[in-house]
């Protein structure tokens, strides 16, 4: 009889994993209650006298009964295909409402929200959505371009938007579900929180969305929450929105074969979160200001996200920013961040994001007692020797959302459609000013940069290819960047 291979996906998760100090997600609750065997425990829905998932019944209900409650919200459900799973229900469950809904949506919304989007043919308009070159950035939209928003489109149904964003900026939530409120008697504020799972924990974190009055938050349990990868929340306030289609929408989306040790992960760590969040929490604050105060004193040409005077002269954009995450700026150092991070992968770290021009780490719990000594001497061995002459900053990529327009020339959803009929692939460069029949994006943090029916522009083209070029990973047909397809 053969023996069976060796799968590579076991041996490098048994012998490689725990070799690497991780500043990346997932972030996992190391003392949250643990499944014994996972392997002698692994059951299915034919073991219905648990109760059933998607009828939130026995255990399930009963779980998010308590997710609910921890996390400040009429209702929850669990999602074990993360926040991209979440978003597409909500989009589901908007369509739902309204087939001509129209929703207003902030930049820096992740690919999945685009993809709920066109999939559903709800219309949208683009919030306008600064951006700070120098961390590669987009700021959270301000109360005042939402309001602004609302004023020019009154039917809209939603707001969507992002926060806390990948960097960790924190939009003012609170003020901005005032306004919604008060300006429209219908529209619901959403925001996707998939890095937020751990703000409602911890009273230095900026308030969470359910907290600030939100109608719907989408959380990545297995981002900042403690959870295993997939594991997600969807709360919601039942004053605007309507269950019924919610769970329709849930009902649609949700696997028939839910693992329930990933639910049971996402179940153990909000419960711990809540006994022991502010703990927890509190030591991954203080690590990552020991972090930071170290980085400062041996690379004094770091630029940091969490600058004062900028972070004062944001806060119409961003009422706080996550303090578990460190946003680096090396415009004064000759590395790019895909080579600082390559570099420290060597040395066996692995960090959350790298860009262009940056790099974000994110204090993981599971992070080991000496991990800030070993990443702030890895840095400074990459780093040290990389100052540029006489302090001369690198030039930052120029904004590659800058030329966007606020709404499609044809709907994403038609865009997709054509796309096939009367498509053809130029050469990058050539495309600049056609309107694109496909998105392409740099992944982390995915958000689409050339999107389906909007005209492709000169500054996303720029910055995709030196995205590219200094080693970042793309998402597209073509990930050479060869061609494009356009209508
Ligand atoms: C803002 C935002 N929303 C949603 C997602 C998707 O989350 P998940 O990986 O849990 O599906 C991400 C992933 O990075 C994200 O950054």
């Amino acid at each position: 009889m053969p023996q069976p291979t060796s799968s590579p996906i076991v041996r490098v998760l048994n012998r490689d994993v725990g070799r690497y100090h991780r500043w990346c997600t997932p972030s996992i609750l190391e003392d949250q209650e643990r499944v014994e065997d996972f392997y002698a425990s692994d059951v299915s829905i034919s073991a219905g006298f648990f109760g059933t998932l998607v009828d939130h019944t026995g255990i399930f209900g009963e779980a998010e009964r308590f997710a609910a409650e921890a996390q400040g919200a009429d209702r929850s459900v669990f999602s074990v295909h993360g926040s991209s799973g979440s978003n597409w229900i909500v989009l589901r469950m908007l369509a739902l409402e309204r087939q001509d809904a129209l929703v207003l949506v902030g930049r820096s919304i992740h690919h999945s929200i685009l993809n709920g989007l066109k999939a559903f043919n709800i219309d949208f308009r683009f919030l306008p959505t600064p951006y700070e070159p120098r961390f590669e950035a987009l700021l959270p939209p301000s109360v005042e371009e939402i309001a602004e928003g609302l004023r020019r489109y009154p039917e809209a149904i939603a707001v969507i938007y992002t926060s806390p964003t990948y960097e960790g900026l924190a939009a003012n939530t609170r003020a901005i579900a005032r306004a919604v409120h008060d300006l429209s008697d219908h529209a619901m504020l959403i925001v996707d929180e998939a890095w937020g799972g751990h703000l409602h924990f911890h009273p230095e974190l900026p308030l969470s969305a359910m907290a600030a009055g939100a109608d719907v938050a989408v959380q990545s349990t297995h981002k900042l929450a403690g959870g295993l990868q997939q594991t997600g929340l969807l709360h919601w306030r039942e004053e605007r929105v309507d269950s019924e289609l919610m769970e329709e929408a849930y009902r649609e989306y949700v696997t028939t074969s839910p693992s329930y040790h990933l639910l049971a992960s996402a179940d153990a760590a909000v419960r711990t979160l809540a006994a022991e969040g502010e703990a927890a929490l509190g030591l991954a604050i203080a690590r990552t200001a020991e972090l930071k105060a170290a980085l400062r004193e041996r690379l004094p040409d770091l630029e940091f996200l969490d600058d004062p005077a900028w972070l004062e002269a944001i806060a119409g954009h961003a009422a706080g920013t996550d303090r578990v995450k460190t946003t680096l700026g090396l415009a004064r150092y000759a590395l790019s961040g895909y080579e600082v991070a390559d570099a420290l992968v060597e040395r066996h770290i692995v960090i959350e994001k790298a860009g262009v021009n940056t790099i974000t780490l994110i204090t993981t719990f599971q992070l080991a007692g000496d991990a800030v000594t070993a990443t702030v001497e890895a840095l400074a061995d990459v780093l040290g020797a990389a100052v540029r002459p006489d302090g001369a900053r690198r030039d930052p990529p120029a904004n590659p959302f800058r030329a966007m327009d606020d709404r499609a020339v044809i709907h994403p959803y038609q865009a997709r459609r054509l796309a096939k009929a009367i498509g053809r692939e130029l050469p990058l460069r050539e495309a600049v000013g056609h309107v694109a029949a496909e998105s392409v994006e740099v992944y982390p943090p995915g958000v689409p940069l050339v999107l389906e029916g909007f005209r492709v522009s000169a500054d996303a083209v720029d910055y995709l290819l030196a995205a590219r070029d200094e080693g970042g990973s793309i998402v597209a047909r073509d990930t050479s960047l060869a061609t494009l397809r356009v209508l």
